[in-house]
């Protein structure tokens, strides 16, 4: 049933899009991906290149997506034990809600540090800035320089995009242009 829902969801669903291989290979560089010991790509399942080049890399990591077999959906789903890393590229239509609960599992020291690639626009309006705000200390904001062509767009999305990450140690700068 749920293979069913999927097929469904990335047919119709604009944020059923997903990550180019690029995308993955220069973040998982950037931010040394094989020193995080236990990985959470919480949006990410079945052909998601966060997932296949962690099997590639041998990454010890956790897949979850409200389509697998448990509909791990985000805002319920416990991050895997210690977790050190949790990164994704979540639905941007339901950012402020991923962002809230992204610190919230900081917070509760359920994860240490994250990166999410959001739309540029996740640096604007005032509910977004004052969450950024709060957690400015360890925040670094890498901005493309170029639009990312997604794969399976339904629509013409281009829009500018940028990781926000959260407490990533050979992240010096507080912005980078990628
Ligand atoms: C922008 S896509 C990115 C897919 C993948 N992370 C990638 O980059 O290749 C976001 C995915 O999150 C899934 N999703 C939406 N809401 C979710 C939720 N509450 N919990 C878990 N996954 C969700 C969508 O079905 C969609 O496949």
């Amino acid at each position: 049933m749920n293979d069913i829902l999927y097929e469904k969801n990335k047919k119709e669903n604009k944020d059923h899009v997903a990550t180019p291989r690029w995308v993955v290979e220069n973040i998982y560089e950037l931010i040394n991906i094989k020193q995080f010991q236990s990985i959470w790509f919480p949006f990410n399942n079945y052909d998601s290149h966060f997932k296949l080049m962690a099997d590639e890399l041998n990454l010890k990591y956790k897949a979850t997506h409200i389509f697998d077999d448990l509909g791990n959906d985000f805002f319920s789903t416990e991050p895997p034990k210690n977790c050190e890393l949790l990164i994704s590229n979540p639905p941007f239509g339901q950012q402020n809600e991923i962002i809230k609960r992204t610190f919230e599992l900081v917070e509760q020291h359920k994860i240490k540090s994250f990166c999410l690639l959001l739309p540029l626009s996740t640096l604007e309006t005032e509910k977004r800035a004052e969450m950024w705000e709060k957690h400015i200390d360890k925040l670094s904001i890498l901005i493309f320089k170029k639009r990312i062509k997604f794969l399976n767009c339904k629509t013409s999305f281009n829009t500018a995009c940028c990781w926000v990450c959260y407490n990533i140690s050979n992240l010096k700068q507080k912005i980078y242009w990628i």
